[in-house]
């Protein structure tokens, strides 16, 4: 069992994903006001769970590193769900075991970290003590089907919204883990040959795998901002 993911991202007509680098609105609008519409759709999915990669979570929230003094892991170990964790999940992917929280919470949101197998003893004594649930997914923290199927099972994550950046939606993509995306157009160019794009992998010689895409909505937002909804279909 996985949870349903939906990948919602805001990106530029072609296709990119780094804000600052974009066109600025025509009218003399912020970015922000347009950026806001994607806001604004993301918490209309109403799912389970919400989530962001290691770079995307580091640059907005925690950007500390937790160091070790001992690297020793657990010879077992398993998945932790703090007590009086809040109904809706934020989910955050740490496959180097080190991020430093400063919070339990995102948004007011319980976290759950993803993590290798072979994270120290000592972080997830730290992470235990700060009220952070975690699950583990592989030796190297990037097995994204264990973790998702941990999340279901254990944590009872029924859907999920993939909230870039577009390393991590690219590994879901790789991993034929997404069920739908949402996909928010923001009227104006990036450009740049070598910008992040929305989804950006790494190393695969066929990302896709045989996927295919059937669109389910278009919508005018405000601003001129365009929403696509899009379903995949896994035909391998
Ligand atoms: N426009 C939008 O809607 C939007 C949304 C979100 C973020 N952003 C922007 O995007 C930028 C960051 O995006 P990004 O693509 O550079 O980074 P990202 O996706 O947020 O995070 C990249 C991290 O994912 C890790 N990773 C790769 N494969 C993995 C796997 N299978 N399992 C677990 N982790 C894995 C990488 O680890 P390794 O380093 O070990 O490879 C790397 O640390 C930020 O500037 C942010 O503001 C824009």
């Amino acid at each position: 069992m996985y949870p349903q993911v939906i990948c919602h991202v805001m990106g530029s007509v072609d296709g990119r994903l780094l804000t600052e680098r974009w066109t600025e609105p025509f009218d003399g609008k912020s970015k922000g006001d347009l950026t806001g519409v994607y806001a604004a759709i993301g918490r209309r999915l109403n799912t389970d769970a919400w989530m962001f990669g290691k770079r995307t979570l580091c640059e907005g929230y925690f950007p500390g590193i937790f160091h070790a003094q001992d690297s020793t892991p657990l010879a077992h170990p398993s998945p932790y769900v703090a007590p009086g964790s809040s109904e809706r999940r934020f989910v955050a992917v740490d496959p180097d075991a080190n991020i430093l929280y400063e919070s339990s919470t995102v948004r007011g949101d319980s976290i759950v970290v993803i993590l290798p197998e072979t994270a120290p003893a000592v972080y997830l004594e730290y992470l235990r003590k700060r009220g952070i649930s975690h699950l583990f997914a592989g030796a190297r923290g990037d097995d994204l089907r264990t973790a998702m199927r941990t999340l279901a099972e254990t944590f009872g994550v029924r859907s999920l919204s993939l909230q870039g950046g577009g390393i991590i939606d690219g590994a879901f993509l790789q991993e034929g883990l997404i069920d739908e995306l949402s996909l928010v157009v923001y009227p104006g160019i990036d450009g740049s040959a070598d910008s992040t794009s929305i989804f950006h992998c790494i190393g695969r010689r066929d990302p896709t795998q045989g996927q295919s895409l059937e669109l389910l909505s278009a919508q005018t937002m405000e601003y001129g901002v365009v929403w696509l909804r899009y379903k995949f279909h896994k035909n391998s």
